[in-house]
């Protein structure tokens, strides 16, 4: 029987881990189910929580699972500390899949955020036409900022109405440079506001924000203790050869 490893996915670098690994583990990848779309993976896929910390101990129990990859997005941290306690609990081995942040480069005018709330106190001394690009769920952070002008980049459509100084763009990543530069140019946007997510996918608003010359106010990722960690697939691979 192949080992059973668990990937806590919900982001390209899981996708593309699942892929790599193909038929030489039995793969589960798990993801929360906010999206409309599930992507085509090989392996069998979950979709949905857990349960907190202790119904992901209960998980990996019960499906004898031997190893956990956790892929998920850097700002997601209850998942993250749910592995970490749940893997701890069980005696697990958990591996911690963090892309790198975006470099600060020649050119980037980058303020840092300690958080939303701290974005959107700062956020008016910036610029008053803003392309928002954190996703849907900390949007409201910035419903009280009235003085600015939004455009608010999301996956899908919004569940519930937005203000009247919001206007939504659709779109899902991978993202263009040149294509973020003329949405930007197109909507007269003189500052973006971002997560510092990293990775390659949604890395064309750093560089047309530096073509621009526009601020970029990028809230810091939220602490996270997460024992072993790899920066790249390439690492994550060795360590699961190493186990
Ligand atoms: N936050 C972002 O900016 C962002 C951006 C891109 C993609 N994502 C992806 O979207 C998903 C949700 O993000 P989030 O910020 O809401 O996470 P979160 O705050 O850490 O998670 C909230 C709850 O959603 C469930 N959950 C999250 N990821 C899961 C997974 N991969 N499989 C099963 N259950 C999961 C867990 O529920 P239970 O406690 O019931 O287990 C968790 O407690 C993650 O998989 C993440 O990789 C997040």
């Amino acid at each position: 029987m192949r080992p059973k490893l668990l990937i806590l996915g919900g982001t390209s670098e899981a996708a593309t881990l699942a892929r790599r690994i193909g038929g030489e583990l039995d793969v589960v990848t798990s993801l929360a189910g906010r999206m409309t779309t599930i992507p085509d993976l090989p392996g069998r896929l979950r979709v949905g929580g857990f349960g907190g910390a202790e119904g992901l101990s209960r998980y990996l129990q019960e499906e004898r699972i031997a190893a956990v990859i956790d892929a998920t997005h850097p700002f997601a941290r209850h998942i993250s500390a749910h592995a970490l306690e749940a893997c701890r609990t069980m005696g697990v081995p958990l591996l911690t899949l963090l892309r790198a942040p975006w470099p600060k480069e020649e050119g980037d005018r980058r303020i840092v955020a300690a958080d939303m709330a701290d974005a959107a106190r700062q956020l008016p001394s910036l610029g008053s036409r803003a392309f928002l690009t954190i996703g849907r769920q900390e949007l409201d952070a910035f419903r009280d900022v009235l003085q600015v002008w939004f455009l608010v980049r999301m996956i899908d459509p919004p569940s519930q109405p937005l203000p009247e100084n919001w206007q939504v763009i659709l779109g899902r990543p991978p993202f263009d440079a040149d294509n973020d530069r003329r949405i930007m140019k197109e909507h007269g946007i003189d500052v973006l506001v971002t997560k510092a997510s990293g990775g390659a996918a949604t890395h064309g608003k750093i560089l047309a924000a530096r073509q621009l010359g526009l601020p970029v106010l990028m809230i810091e990722r939220p602490q996270t203790n997460s024992g072993a960690s790899a920066a790249s697939i390439d690492e994550a691979l060795a360590w699961l050869n190493n186990l």
